[in-house]
């Protein structure tokens, strides 16, 4: 039987059984398994078996994802990494962790959770711009002195190995409980999970095309917020990415505060903003009239330019900047008789030709050619211009293009 045919028999037999009460299966999603647990004595539930899943993810990938998802990293064992990053994004609530006190406070200041999406190439970490700080200056806890690198800036896995033993000697340890010399995580574990922590993408841009052009309006929006800025009744306007820098839209050692300027990216898919979260507060008349409405990311985002209309195509920006994909990554199209002439078909297959041709993309194609099934990722006689050219010139012929994995 398949795996896939294990599943289905693991799932209905599971569902038969569960009247009884004695057994469970349970779906290990990170391990991709499936467990069958023996639940006879519900005070010492016991597995029986594990299916094993078919899984192309990397090997150091996945172990690297099982140990930020791993409660042992706690000194109690009961949450991991993930409990408030998950999927490496961010819980969108405030913590106050054993960081340090800013200048000229008393006390640590609550931080909201920052989305671990995106970090290669962003240290130094954190609000406060301290861990795995490659350049030195100043920072949140010494904002007008300059405090010397703490990592070595040669690789990307210094600075992100500086926040991982951190996190395991801080935020993971209850009390002084962990040392952080791989009590809470070997060597091993730590070094897996920060090939995971660098890898951790985007979603591609939500409203970028497929010709990787973007919107007038988008255009606008880098302008304002890259050159024009915003205007706040001062002599000069608020130009954004002064500090929002591009590529990546983050800054370090800003002057006045050594705050680290955060990222832009993926800003639709998140609504609690700033480091302390002052503007999402019910007791606000304008946010609470956002929270009625579901909290959009857009109403909420608005009002860091203070709503003004003139700047809100920079929202646009926002939904079709690059997050390092193609436009035309994970598209598909099927061409037949009916779609062949379309103008989408016209459009999109050029685009997706361009883009595998530039290796943006990894493009694959299955093609029915006179009865004959081929498929570009197992054929190795067949190219893809050519099965693409063959769907062209006689569409009764169903080929279905799809980009199937790159970078952009
Ligand atoms: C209790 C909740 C919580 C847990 C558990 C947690 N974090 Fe965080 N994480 C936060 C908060 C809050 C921030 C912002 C901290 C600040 O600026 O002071 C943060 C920030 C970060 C950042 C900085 C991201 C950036 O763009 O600068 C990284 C990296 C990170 N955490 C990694 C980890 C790792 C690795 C673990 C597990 C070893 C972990 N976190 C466990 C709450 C948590
Ligand atoms: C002088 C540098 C600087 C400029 C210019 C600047 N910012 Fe920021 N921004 C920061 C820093 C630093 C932070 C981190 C939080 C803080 O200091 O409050 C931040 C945080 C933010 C956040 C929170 C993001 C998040 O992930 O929660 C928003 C929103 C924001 N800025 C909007 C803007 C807008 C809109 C403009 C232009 C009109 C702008 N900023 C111009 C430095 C800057």
């Amino acid at each position: 039987m398949s795996k896939w045919g294990l599943f289905l028999e693991a799932l209905r037999s599971g569902l038969m059984r569960r009247e009884l009460q004695s057994e469970a299966w349970v779906l290990n999603a990170v391990e991709n398994s499936i467990s069958h647990i023996d639940l006879s004595d519900p005070g010492k539930p016991v597995v029986t078996s594990t299916i094993k899943l078919d899984d192309p993810t990397p090997a150091p990938f996945k172990r690297g994802r099982i140990a930020f998802n791993n409660a042992s990293a706690s000194s109690t064992k009961t949450f991991s990494c993930a409990s408030c990053h998950p999927d490496g994004h961010t819980d969108q609530l405030l913590w106050v962790l054993k960081t340090p006190i800013v200048s000229g406070g008393s006390q640590i200041q609550p931080r909201s959770t920052m989305p671990l999406r995106g970090l290669r190439d962003t240290a130094p970490f954190h609000w406060d711009g301290i861990p795995g700080d490659p350049y030195g200056g100043n920072n949140s806890a010494n904002v007008r002195g300059h405090s010397p690198p703490n990592v070595d800036g040669s690789s990307p896995d210094n600075a992100i190995r500086n926040v991982v033993d951190g996190a395991l000697k801080s935020t993971m340890a209850l009390g002084d409980s962990a040392t952080g010399n791989g009590d809470l995580l070997d060597r091993n574990e730590r070094y897996y999970m920060s090939r995971f922590l660098l890898a951790i993408p985007y979603p591609p841009a939500q409203k970028r095309a497929f010709t990787n052009v973007l919107s007038k309006r988008a255009v606008d929006g880098f302008e304002l917020f890259h050159i024009k800025g915003n205007h706040e009744g001062k002599p000069q306007p608020n130009v954004c990415g002064d500090c929002h820098r591009m590529p990546f839209l983050v800054s370090t050692n800003t002057p006045g505060s050594g705050m680290d300027a955060p990222t832009w990216r993926g800003a639709y898919d998140r609504f609690l903003i700033l480091p302390q979260g002052r503007l999402n507060i019910i007791d606000f008349d304008f946010y609470r009239n956002i929270a009625e409405k579901g909290i959009p990311e857009k109403d909420l985002w608005r009002l860091s330019w203070r709503s003004k209309p003139r700047f809100d195509p920079i929202w646009e920006m926002v939904l079709e900047g690059s997050t390092g994909y193609s436009g035309t990554f994970a598209r598909q199209l099927t061409l037949n008789r009916k779609t062949a002439n379309q103008r989408l078909a016209l459009e999109l297959l050029p685009a997706l030709e361009a883009s595998a041709a530039e290796e943006a993309i990894v493009l694959q194609v299955e093609a029915l050619l006179d009865g004959k099934r081929h498929d570009s990722a197992i054929s190795k006689e067949v190219t893809i211009s050519k099965l693409i050219k063959a769907a062209r010139a006689s569409p009764a012929n169903n080929s279905l293009v799809t980009p199937k994995k790159g970078n952009f």
